[in-house]
């Protein structure tokens, strides 16, 4: 990538529930990344209802989104922990980079890929953080040291517009961010 070019960081997550909290976080790491210079894209929300997927049978949604992310120089996963775990309107949408296996790059091969989750408290918090960065890894992307946890039944986390309240959830964003732009992107091996 030629340092003329602005990185392109694509997310996808959150909830259809009004003001999601886990695309409030989202926002705030691509708003970190978009300060730093990367080009942003937002998957969330409505852009999530996407037919449960049926492989080489995406509609035109789920091929904008699968375009975006074949594009992408970083992407970040935000998922609310639902029984412990990711949501299925997550998992949905990941499971439609099944289509990128035969792609250019072979699913999110030697990318970041910062891990965001959201729960009504610390259990499915950092479990759902966990299985995102399981799933990352078995995309062939490397998940940022640094994931983010957030426990939504504490203090007040985001502020009524929607911005960052809590410091460390702020310096966590940043350091997110950081660890996206600063990783680089390294050369898949050849199988020998
Ligand atoms: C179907 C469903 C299942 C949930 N399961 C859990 C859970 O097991 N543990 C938990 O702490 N919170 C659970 N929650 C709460 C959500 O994880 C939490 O409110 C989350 O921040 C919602 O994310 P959102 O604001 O992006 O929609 C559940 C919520 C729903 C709707």
């Amino acid at each position: 990538m030629s340092s003329a070019q602005p990185m392109k960081i694509v997310a996808i997550g959150g909830s259809v529930r009004p003001r999601s909290s886990t695309e409030l976080a989202l926002r705030a790491v691509l708003a970190a990344a978009a300060e730093r210079g990367a080009e942003t894209t937002l998957f969330s929300g409505p852009d999530l209802l996407l037919p449960p997927y049926e492989p080489g049978a995406v509609d035109a949604r789920g091929r904008h989104m699968l375009a975006a992310i074949e594009a992408a120089d970083a992407v970040v996963l935000g998922s609310p922990g639902y029984h412990g775990t990711v949501s299925g309107l997550v998992k949905n949408a990941i499971d439609h980079l099944e289509e990128l296996r035969g792609g250019s790059r072979c699913y999110l091969d030697g990318i970041p890929i910062g891990c965001v989750a959201t729960a009504y408290g610390w259990q499915a918090a950092v479990n759902t953080l966990g299985t995102l960065r399981v799933l990352a890894h078995s995309l062939r992307g490397w998940p940022t040291p640094l994931g983010i946890a957030l426990n939504m039944a504490g203090p007040g986390v985001f502020a009524e517009d929607g911005s960052v309240l809590e410091p460390s959830v702020g310096d966590s964003v940043r350091i997110m961010a950081d660890q996206l732009m600063s990783f680089g992107r390294i050369p898949a091996v050849a199988p020998s």
